[in-house]
C-alpha cells in the first residue's frame, strides 16, 4: 500500500458535506462546537479565572437545528459498514444524542473520556467537570469494529467504555485541540489501513495527522482559514509510517 491521501476543505461543513459522494466514508470523527461560550461560565488560564470563550465558532443560534443539518449529511455520506464518533460535553451532547435517534442511527456506545488531570473548578457550587463524552453510532448493526485490537491494547482485557487519559499540553494555539492519543485509539479501532476518514470540524488537524500516521485516506473540513493553516503545518511535519 502506498501513501494515504489527505484533503483539507476550507468552509462550512454542511455545504461541503453536500458535495461529498454518498456512502463513501468509513469513519467519521466529529468534534462539533460545544455551545459553551458566552454563558458567563469561567475557566482557568495560567492559574487565573477567565471568561470561557472558545471563539465565534462556538456561538450558534439554534444548536439543535445545526446538529440536525450536519448529522443528516454525515448519515448520507457514511458507508453502511461505517461508524460515526462524536465528542462533546453536556452543553451539546444531549442534543446530539436526540438527533442521532431522530435520524435513525443505531447508537453503539456512549464513551466517557475521563481526564484525571482536568482543570480544577473555581466555583464551589458543583462537582469539577473532568469528562468528555463520545457517542459512537452506525447506520445498522453490521459495522466495522476492531474488538481484538481494542483488547490487545488494553493488556489483553476487554476494553470498557470508560477511557482514562490525561488531557495533554496543546501542540497548537487551537483552544480545543484533542490529544493525539485519543484520536489514535478511535481511528485504529474504528477503521482499517486505506479506509476513508472524515472530520467535519477539523480544528487544528489532530484527526488529519493521525489518519496520515495510520495510513488512512482523509477529508477534513474547517471553517476558519487560521485553523486550516495550523493543520497544514502539522501535516507537513508528520512522517508517513513505514509498512
Ligand atoms: C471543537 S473544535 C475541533 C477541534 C479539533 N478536534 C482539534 O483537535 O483541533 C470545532 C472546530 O469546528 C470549526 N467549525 C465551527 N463551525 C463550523 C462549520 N459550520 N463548518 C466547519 N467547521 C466549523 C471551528 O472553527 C473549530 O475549529
Amino acid at each position: 500500500m502506498s501513501k494515504a491521501t489527505t484533503a483539507l476543505i476550507k468552509g462550512d461543513c454542511i455545504k461541503a458535506l453536500k458535495k461529498l459522494k454518498q456512502e463513501s466514508i468509513d469513519l467519521i470523527f466529529a468534534d462539533p462546537p460545544y455551545n459553551l461560550s458566552g454563558d458567563n461560565s469561567l475557566t482557568v488560564h495560567s492559574g487565573k479565572p477567565v471568561k470561557c470563550d472558545k471563539g465565534m465558532w462556538d456561538k450558534i443560534e439554534n444548536i439543535h437545528n445545526f446538529n440536525f443539518s450536519w448529522l443528516k449529511e454525515c448519515k448520507r455520506v457514511l458507508k453502511p459498514t461505517g461508524t460515526i464518533w462524536i465528542s462533546g460535553t453536556l452543553h451539546n451532547h444531549p442534543s446530539i444524542g436526540v438527533t442521532l435517534k431522530e435520524l435513525g442511527f443505531w447508537i453503539i456506545n456512549d464513551l466517557i473520556w475521563f481526564k484525571p488531570n482536568a482543570t480544577p473548578l473555581l466555583s464551589k457550587n458543583r462537582f469539577a467537570p473532568s469528562t468528555e463524552l463520545i457517542w459512537v453510532a452506525s447506520k445498522n448493526k453490521k459495522y466495522y469494529f476492531n474488538y481484538d485490537l481494542a483488547k490487545s491494547t488494553n493488556n489483553g482485557k476487554q476494553m470498557r467504555n470508560l477511557w482514562i487519559m490525561n488531557a495533554k499540553r496543546h501542540i497548537t494555539p487551537h483552544p480545543t485541540e484533542k490529544p493525539e492519543e485519543l484520536l489514535e485509539r478511535i481511528i485504529s479501532i474504528g477503521s482499517r489501513k486505506g479506509d476513508m476518514v472524515l472530520d467535519p470540524f477539523m480544528g487544528s488537524g489532530t484527526s488529519a495527522v493521525i489518519s496520515k500516521r495510520l495510513l488512512r485516506d482523509y477529508i477534513g473540513i474547517e471553517i476558519s482559514p487560521e485553523y486550516i493553516k495550523l493543520a497544514k503545518a502539522r501535516l507537513k511535519k508528520e512522517k508517513v509510517a513505514s509498512i
